[in-house]
Parts: C-alpha cells; structure tokens; sequence
C-alpha cells in the first residue's frame, strides 16, 4: 500500500477557517493520499477546557506529517494562565526556524526570511523587578538556536544556489545578546563560504523598502525576523500574499503571515493566497513536487491576471478564488 500522509489542520478563529476551507477544497481535487484531523487550539480550547493546548491533542499533533494551522486571534481577555498556543507549538515540536518567503515576480523581488523560532524575547521570560515601577523582558540567545538557524538558512542557499546571506542584528546597541548571534552567524558562514554582508536591524527596514531587490537570504533572530516580516507584506502589496514554514527535525507546520483578521472575516472576502501558498510549500516538502509546480504556477498566473480577493481591492470572493483553482486543476 502507498504511504498515506497524516495532516493536522487547525483552522483557528477570524479568517482562519474561511482561508482553510478553501486550501482543502484545492488539495481535495488533487486526490493524494493525504487524511485530514482537524484541531481546536487557542482561545475556544481554553474557554471548553482550561487550556489552550491541550496534551493529548499536543501529543497527536506530533504524530503528524505535516501541520496546517489557519490563524488564532490574540484572547479577547487576559485571561489567568493563558499561553499561547502558536507560540506553545513552535518551542514545543521544536520548529526553530521560521521561514517566510516575499517573493513578487513582477517586482523582481525574491526573499527569504530565515528567522530563529524559539527564543529571543520570544522566551517570555518577563517580571517586574520592582512592581508599578520597573519591568524586564529578558532576551535569550543560545548557541544552539543560532546555530540551527544559521545551518538551516545556509542549507537553503546551498540547495537553491542562492546569491547572497544577510545577518541581521543590532549589535551595535546589544553588544552581548546580538553580537553573540552576530558571530555565531559569521563563523558558520565563513567556515561554509557563503557570502555574506549584516545589516543593523533599523538599517534593513530602510533599506528593504528602498531596494528590495538587493535581498537574497536573511538570517535574524525571532523578534526582529517578526516585524521584517510584516514589513515584507508592504512590499509585496499585502501580508495576504506571504506564508511561512515553521521547520524542525521532526515536525513542520505552515502558516499564513496574516493574523485573524476579525474585521474582515465570515465575509467571505479574505485573501487565500497566503494559506494556499502553504499548500504549495507543505506538498513540495512531502514530496509532491509535480502538484506543488501547479499550485506555485497557477498562483503566479491568477495575481498576473489580477484574480485577487475583495479585501485586497480585488474583485473576487475567497471562495471564487478557490473555485478557480478547482477548475483548473481538473482541466489538466
Ligand atoms: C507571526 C505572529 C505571531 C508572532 C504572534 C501571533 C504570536 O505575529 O507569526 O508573525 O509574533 O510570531
Ligand atoms: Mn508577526
């Protein structure tokens, strides 16, 4: 019998679920060996069982091939205890590098993002050293995490006989925290002779926006690979256009950019690209590479014929987009 592959979905809240809807329905046509489970995660979970995450669906989730995972709002309250699950899911399957593409072909620009998952300020590592007066968050940088993300970036250039590697940082102000992510970077680097130039975090953003297509690969640590990321959504006219990989040793898990989006969500106008284009990613990384071509190429077919969604300032329904796709994966 041909392998079957496990997929967890996590539709979440907001727009979540519409822009998941429509990624099953395309890789239902394709008819691979894929079985669907679907999770609750986030707040829901937590308002039916005191968690937002809980262990048995934790322990499943690992047991998984591939995660697709909607969006989760932020908690409508502060809720005691509260974690979040998003957060809870890529330190606890070990995904430590997050990976977002900006690509926008007629903008000759071709990006990727290659940002630490686990640490950082990310640790939440945060009290209040004298209370009503003074709060700390603490920045964690290891050795480990920086070398996984390093390696992992380089592995990427390697195979896709990228350009250039950029190290993002800002050194220059957290001389200990940043300058160790710095140099642990320049030493994988030049031992594995990639070039490569840095950037100070600030600089980057100014730079991004002013000459985009002077970026290749980008090596970051977690908080500044978050806000680079959304800057990436300008770029490439909307965040609904950017997915991301979340990859480990063990587990991956494919997220759009975009939150929840409440404003906009169970109009049926969301932009699906983003969600459908971690489809694509999640198919070429089991395997399906010919399936995975088709979804890239009629993706790049669709925005060059200006099928895009209402909430972009498109003229199509999430749903129609998907219909799109339908067809035209059955006509093949
Ligand atoms: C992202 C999101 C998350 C993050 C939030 C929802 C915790 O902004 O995936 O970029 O900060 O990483
Ligand atoms: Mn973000």
């Amino acid at each position: 019998m041909p392998k079957r592959y496990k997929i967890a979905v996590i539709p979440g809240d907001g727009v979540g679920p519409e822009v998941m809807n429509t990624l099953l329905e395309i890789l239902q046509v394709l008819n691979l060996p894929l079985d669907f489970e679907e999770f609750v995660i986030g707040e829901k979970q937590y308002l039916k069982s005191g968690t937002s995450l809980r262990d048995e669906d934790f322990e499943e989730l690992k047991k998984c091939d591939a995660i697709l995972f909607g969006a989760l709002s932020t908690p409508s309250k502060d809720y005691p205890n509260y974690k979040s699950a998003i957060l809870g899911l890529r330190k606890g399957l070990d995904l430590h590098a997050n990976i977002r593409p900006i690509i926008n072909k007629k903008k000759n620009i071709d990006i990727y993002v290659f940002r630490e998952n686990t640490e950082d300020l990310y640790s939440q590592k945060e009290f209040f050293r004298k209370p009503g007066e003074e709060a700390v968050a603490e920045k964690i940088i290891t050795k480990q995490a920086t070398e996984k993300i390093v390696d992992s970036a380089i592995d990427f250039f390697r195979k896709n006989k990228r350009k250039k590697m950029t190290i993002v940082h800002k050194a220059n102000v957290l001389r200990t925290s940043d300058g160790f992510f710095r140099d642990i970077c320049r030493e994988h680097l030049d031992k594995e002779n990639i070039p490569y130039n840095e950037e100070y975090v600030d600089a980057c953003a100014y730079k991004l926006i002013k000459f985009p297509e002077n970026f290749d690969v980008i090596v970051t640590s977690n908080m500044y690979g978050d806000i680079l990321s959304d800057l990436g959504g300008a770029l490439v006219d909307n965040l609904g256009m950017l997915p991301s990989i979340n990859k480990g040793e063990e587990h991956s898990l494919y997220e759009p950019v975009h939150g929840s989006a409440p404003d906009i969500a169970d109009k049926d106008i969301v932009n699906p690209y983003a969600m459908i284009l971690c489809g694509a990613y999640m198919l070429s990384d089991l395997g399906f590479e010919k399936e995975s071509e088709r979804i890239f190429k009629l993706i790049d077919d669709f925005v060059e014929k200006d099928i895009t969604a209402i909430s972009v300032g498109g003229k199509y329904k999430n749903s129609e987009i998907g219909d799109k796709f339908k067809e035209a994966l059955k006509n093949k």
